[in-house]
């Protein structure tokens, strides 16, 4: 059994790393500040420490006798970073740069980050592979992107292993609809739910690989362990790519409904389109996405419904 701590493990993705650490026997360990992360997502008997690692000694007392880090604290949204530079460099730069001094000082055995398809940018080629270069036009991408270079300057300068896994549009239960900034799946589905159109920023023709939750938990879980994977960036995504459009189809089709989406602009710093290459991640991984976009969005309506 190792001790995991899983920053953000109070949000999204985190609150799923942490369900299936426990599944797997493991003892995890989360810090959060509750942001946008919430009580309800952690399950009884996970030890908590509420703070911001962006805060001098919080990450020290979070990192403190744990094998593994997985950091998934952020403020993961292009938009929200585009209106608050700062606040957002905070959380996604300078928290994630207390968190690698502070895993170094105590000896992890391996880092893994939460990086962003974002840091591929607009150029026309696709799919992404991990070798392209990368090109970030909003705060948001470049934040994750210097996140990810840190990783690997303390593989290489201080020996702490660190592996970034790319995510791609993550989506699936517990992404709160609650906020602007919040992903567009669940957005959709509010919507949908309420009986109201979803909302199209621009023609609805960008497209995304928009990735089960469940994929990225077990991408993630893989590169925690796997071996000679030390600061290697490596997409976790299911390699397909769908439209806005499609997408608002779909949820249709699933929901029953037949309400028509609203269009409005586009939105400032939107990628166009995005796809990963995910080669690297089946060979050095092992990883093979298990649940397609379809099946997600079904588990995904069934939950919304639920609560
Ligand atoms: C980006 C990153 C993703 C990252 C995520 C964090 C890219 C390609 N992807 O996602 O890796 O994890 O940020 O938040 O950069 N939209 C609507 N209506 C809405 C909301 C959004 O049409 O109500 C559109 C957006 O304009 C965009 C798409 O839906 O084209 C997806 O938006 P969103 O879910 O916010 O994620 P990205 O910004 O693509």
């Amino acid at each position: 059994m190792s001790l995991y701590l899983v920053t953000g493990g109070a949000g999204f993705i985190g609150s799923h790393l942490t369900q299936a650490l426990l599944q797997r026997g493991e003892q995890v360990r989360v810090v959060d500040n509750f942001s946008t992360g919430k009580r309800d997502n952690v399950p009884a008997g996970v030890e908590v420490i509420e703070g911001d690692l962006a805060d001098d000694g919080v990450a020290a007392r979070a990192a403190a006798g744990c094998d593994y880090v997985l950091h998934e604290a952020a403020i993961p949204s292009v938009p929200r970073s585009v209106k608050d530079p700062l606040g957002t460099h905070r959380a996604n730069v300078d928290g994630t740069m207390q968190m690698l001094v502070a895993a170094r000082d105590a000896g992890v055995k391996r880092v893994v980050f939460a990086g962003s398809s974002s840091t591929y940018g607009n150029s026309a080629v696709l799919p992404k592979r991990e070798d392209m270069r990368p090109a970030p036009i909003t705060p948001y991408a470049l934040q994750k992107h210097v996140g990810e270079q840190y990783c690997q300057l303390f593989t290489s300068l201080y020996g702490l292993e660190t592996v970034t896994t790319r995510y791609f549009n993550v989506f699936g239960p517990r992404q709160a609809p609650d906020s602007p900034y919040s992903g567009v799946i669940s957005l959709f589905i509010k919507a949908v739910l309420a009986g109201q159109a979803p909302l199209i920023h621009g023609d609805g023709r960008q497209t995304r690989d928009f990735t089960y939750v469940a994929n990225v938990v077990d991408g993630v879980l893989r590169a925690a362990t796997a071996e000679a994977v030390a600061g290697e960036i490596i997409n976790v995504a299911t390699g397909g790519r769908i439209s806005l459009l499609e997408l608002a189809r779909s949820l249709q089709l699933i929901i029953g409904t037949d309400i028509a989406p609203t269009f409005g602009p586009a939105r400032e710093g939107d990628v166009k389109d995005s796809q990963a290459d995910i080669f690297k991640a089946r060979k050095l991984l092992g990883y093979e996405p298990t649940v397609p976009f379809e099946e997600g969005l079904r588990h995904t309506v069934a939950w919304f419904k639920a609560g």
